[in-house]
C-alpha cells in the first residue's frame, strides 16, 4: 500500500447537531488548533453531518447546522492554509470504507459499547441501524486518512477502540496498512456540566454555555448554577459548586481558584461575585471568535469546496487500496 506522506496524519469531526459549545471547544477544538500548528501533522478537520442523523434531527436545520460548525471552526482559529475543513457527506468515500470495515466487526462488540447503550436508552422507540453503525462510521472517517491522532474529548475513546480494533483486524485479514489511532487529549478533555452531574452536553438543558452567548446570556447560565452556603470545613470535589471551581482555574487560572478555596474554609465565598468575574473571564474568551465569526462567513463556500476536493482526493486513494486488498 501506499504510505501516507511523511507527515502524520490528524482527523477529528464534530457532529452538525447546532451551535458549539465550551466542551466542544476546549475539549476538540483547542485539541485541533495545537496539532494544526505542529509542522510535523497534516490536519483534517470535519463536520460530521452524516453522524447527525443517528438520532432524530430536523432536515430543515442541518445544512444550516453544518455551516455553523465550519464557521465556528473558522472563528475559533482553524485555518484552511493549514488544515483541510470539510463537510463529511461531501465526500463519499467515507461510506463506502465504513461498509467494507463493518466486515471486520461483530454486531455484539456495538451492541455492548457505552455510548450505544446511552442512545437508545434517550431515543428508545428511534434506536437505528445508523445509531449501531456510528463508530464504524466514525472508524472509516479516521481510517480514510490513515490518521495517527485524533482530537476529542475523553467519551469518545470508545469509539476510538473501535477504530483501533478495526485497524488491527484490517491488517491482519487483508494486510492493509492502517496505524491505531490514539486520542490526542487536552487540559479540557471533560468538561462537566454546570448542572453539577455529568458532562457538558448540547442536550442537556441548562448543562452548557455555548461558544456564541452573549454576555449576559454568560451570566444566566452561571446565576442557574445551584450552589451551598459558600462555606464549610472541606471545599467540595464533586457536584455544582466543584464544577464552578474547575471553570474558575480553566478560565482565571489556579491563584484564582486556590483563593476561592481559601475563602470556603474561612470567610465564605460570594457565589454571585465569583459568578459575575467568572462571566467576564469566558466571555474575554468567545469574544475574539465572535467577532472573527462575521468575517468568516465570506470565506465560508470555498472553504467548503476546496476541503472537500482535498479531502476526496486523500480518502478515494484509501478506499481504493482498501477494495483492491479485499478482492474486488
Ligand atoms: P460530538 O459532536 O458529540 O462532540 C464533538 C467533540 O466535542 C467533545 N466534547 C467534549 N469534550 C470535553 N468535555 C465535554 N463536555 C464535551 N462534550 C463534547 C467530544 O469529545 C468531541 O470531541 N463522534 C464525534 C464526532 C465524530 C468524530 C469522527 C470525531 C464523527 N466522526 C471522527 C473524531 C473523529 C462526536 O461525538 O461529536
Amino acid at each position: 500500500m501506499t504510505t501516507p506522506s511523511s507527515k502524520k496524519r490528524v482527523l477529528s469531526g464534530i457532529r452538525a447537531t447546532g451551535r458549539l459549545h465550551l466542551g466542544n471547544y476546549l475539549g476538540a477544538v483547542k485539541g485541533m488548533l495545537e496539532l494544526q500548528d505542529k509542522s510535523e501533522y497534516e490536519t483534517f478537520y470535519m463536520v460530521a453531518d452524516a453522524h447527525a442523523i443517528t438520532t432524530p434531527y430536523d432536515t430543515k436545520t442541518l445544512a444550516q447546522n453544518r455551516k455553523e460548525v465550519i464557521l465556528d471552526y473558522l472563528s475559533a482559529g482553524l485555518d484552511p492554509a493549514k488544515s483541510v475543513i470539510f463537510v463529511q457527506s461531501m465526500v463519499p468515500a467515507h461510506f463506502e470504507l465504513s461498509h467494507y470495515l463493518g466486515s471486520v466487526i461483530s454486531v455484539n462488540r456495538m451492541l455492548h459499547l457505552p455510548t450505544y447503550k446511552e442512545k437508545v436508552k434517550q431515543y428508545s422507540d428511534e434506536s437505528s441501524m445508523a445509531l449501531l453503525n456510528y463508530p464504524v462510521l466514525m472508524a472509516a472517517d479516521i481510517l480514510a486518512y490513515k490518521a495517527e491522532a485524533v482530537p476529542v474529548g475523553v467519551d469518545q475513546e470508545p469509539h476510538l477502540e473501535i477504530a483501533r480494533q478495526i485497524a488491527r483486524n484490517m491488517n491482519t485479514k487483508f494486510g492493509t496498512d492502517f496505524p491505531e489511532p490514539k486520542i490526542f487529549e487536552t487540559v479540557g478533555k471533560y468538561i462537566p456540566s454546570l448542572l453539577g452531574d455529568g458532562k457538558m452536553s448540547k442536550s442537556v438543558d441548562g448543562s452548557f454555555i455555548n461558544l456564541t452567548d452573549d454576555p449576559d446570556t454568560i451570566a444566566l447560565r452561571l446565576a442557574k448554577v445551584p450552589t451551598d452556603s459558600g462555606r464549610g470545613e472541606s471545599v467540595p470535589i464533586k457536584g455544582s459548586v466543584a464544577n464552578l471551581l474547575f471553570f474558575v482555574e480553566l478560565f482565571q487560572g489556579s491563584e484564582d481558584r486556590k483563593k476561592y478555596e481559601d475563602m470556603y474554609l474561612s470567610s465564605g465565598i460570594r457565589y454571585s461575585e465569583l459568578k459575575m468575574d467568572l462571566a467576564k473571564a469566558i466571555f474575554s474568551v468567545v469574544e475574539p471568535i465572535q467577532k472573527k465569526r462575521i468575517e468568516m462567513v465570506k470565506i465560508l463556500d470555498d472553504v467548503i469546496n476546496d476541503g472537500a476536493k482535498r479531502a476526496g482526493n486523500v480518502a478515494s486513494q484509501t478506499l481504493l487500496e482498501v477494495k483492491q486488498k479485499m478482492g474486488f
